[in-house]
């Protein structure tokens, strides 16, 4: 019998006094501090000994019921029955976790961490308070299913953050809401029917782009990157679409140039083919104005837009957007409504305060000047550490990269580095078909003041270790 126990309750707490007894007699009884088959107080007698309303008692009760951890058997008084968890984890077969991820997911950021925002300048209240109304908004939401192809308010946002940012004009019903770019890609190659079809991708590129094509049993074709972006070959036919990012190539940062622009545009209307426009960074271009949307100069009706919120917001948010010509969106509309409806409402409406409330427009101002000083002190220190050997080039993107000489294996430093906590990446698994580049891909959201030549020099000195050439 330890009809005794008494969970702590504190008046001072935020945390109501129901949910402090229905989470201190779960734990006791998840942790075996309560016996199953052990009695336990009578709500009436607990709450006689807690001094708090019988009512406030019950409540906590009818939780710990429902959850099948007590049962109350008339004379015999309320017991422990602990019917959770259902399964004891340690019953099951092990099941190990899958190797397939591109993602060092749930971990927190390494130096040198590419595709992650800054860490610490974040305007966090302006966020707190846009998720606070967003929750208050939504959770007295009737319980209906809401729009599929995403909360129009915040459509209506994106919409004119496309225009006034990006230079893309387009209506509120051709924005789609997604999870992120991946969200996004999947649902235009299920909704474009692209299985069994041919697809031009960047070389290098980015290497999760040409593994999801491969993926949904697309082939992919590789068009050659140069100083001037991406260069569709004139020579392949019924290619059906490509995957580029324009405005920041991935991950060699260059702007695709006026003429190459062009060129791709008249290629996809000449042979009929689509341009999904991976615009990852938006407007995060640090030098200058960011490069308008490619959508901005199409007038035949065939890029399909994607952008994402994982480098402006939060990549933990799963936000992003897909915009389609206004020919396919009775498609695509019937396609997210079966397969791929918008997520979380609440997300969404939390990122729709924060973009009307200008806070996001006011963030993306401070973080291209933030970055571009980041890159700069990063440069600086890597110029003075760097072994002789080894090249640097930081023009674009949100990223340095790093150009070993010779047969230096770029994979081995990398995951060197990996296990001294610098997040580097390699570069030649970005090439695939024309003779890879060794090097590193170093993220420069994150790199500060008072850390950077240590960690240069760390860098530098397992680069100087494995030089070869
Ligand atoms: C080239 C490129 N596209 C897209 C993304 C963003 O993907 P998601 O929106 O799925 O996080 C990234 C992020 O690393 C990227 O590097």
């Amino acid at each position: 019998m330890t009809g005794a126990f008494l969970p702590l309750v504190n008046r001072e707490h935020r945390v109501s006094i129901t949910q402090q007894i229905f989470i201190g007699m779960r734990t006791a009884i998840l942790s075996g501090v309560l016996e199953k088959g052990s009695r336990i107080f009578s709500w009436k007698d607990l709450s006689a000994q807690l001094g708090v309303s019988r009512g406030t008692v019950k409540r906590a009760y009818d939780l710990l019921q429902d959850q099948g951890l007590i049962v109350t058997k008339g004379r015999a008084g309320t017991r422990v029955s602990m019917t959770l968890p259902a399964v004891p984890l340690e019953s099951l077969p092990p099941v190990r976790a899958s190797q397939g991820l591109f993602y060092d997911f749930e971990e927190a950021p390494q130096y040198f961490q590419l595709g992650i925002p800054a860490q610490d300048q974040f305007p966090a209240k302006a966020w707190h308070g846009a998720w606070r109304r967003a929750i208050a908004i939504q959770s007295a939401r009737p319980q209906v299913y809401p729009d599929p192809q995403g909360l129009l308010s915040l459509r209506r946002e994106i919409a004119g953050y496309l225009a006034t940012a990006r230079g893309y004009r387009c209506h509120p019903n051709q924005v789609f809401i997604t999870s992120g770019f991946a969200g996004a890609l999947g649902i235009v190659l299920g909704a474009m029917g692209f299985r069994g079809s041919k697809a031009f991708v960047e070389d290098p590129g980015f290497p999760r782009t040409r593994h999801a094509l491969n993926q949904a049993g697309v082939e992919t074709i590789s068009a050659p990157v140069d100083r001037e972006g991406v260069n569709i070959p004139g020579s392949e036919r019924e290619v059906r679409f490509a995957v580029l990012t324009p405005s920041q190539q991935a991950p060699l940062g260059m702007a695709l140039s006026v003429a190459r622009r062009a060129k791709v545009l008249d290629w996809a209307n000449a042979a009929n083919a689509w341009i999904i426009e991976d615009d990852y960074a938006g407007e995060l271009q640090l030098t200058g104005r960011a490069a308008p949307a490619l959508a901005s100069d199409d007038k035949f009706g065939r890029v399909l837009h994607i952008g994402s919120f994982s480098k402006t917001l939060n990549p933990g948010l799963r936000l992003g957007f897909l915009v389609v010509p206004p020919t396919l969106t009775e498609v695509f509309c019937t396609f997210v409504s079966c397969l791929a409806p918008a997520g979380s409402i609440v997300a969404q409406q939390a990122v729709q305060d924060f973009m009307a409330g200008g806070h996001f427009y006011r963030h993306l101002r401070r973080m291209k000047t933030l970055y571009a000083r980041r890159k700069t002190l990063l440069v600086e220190s890597l110029r003075r550490e760097l072994h002789p050997g080894v090249r640097c080039e930081f023009g674009g993107a949100l990223s340095v990269r790093l150009f070993f000489p010779g047969t230096t294996d770029d994979v081995a430093i990398a995951a060197e580095a990996q296990r001294l906590s610098l997040g580097v990446l390699p570069l030649s698994p970005w090439y695939f078909s024309h003779g890879p580049a060794k090097g590193l891909l170093l993220g420069i959201s994150n790199v500060r003041e008072r850390s950077v030549t240590t960690k240069c020099e760390l860098l530098s000195r397992l680069i100087s270790a494995q030089t070869h050439g």
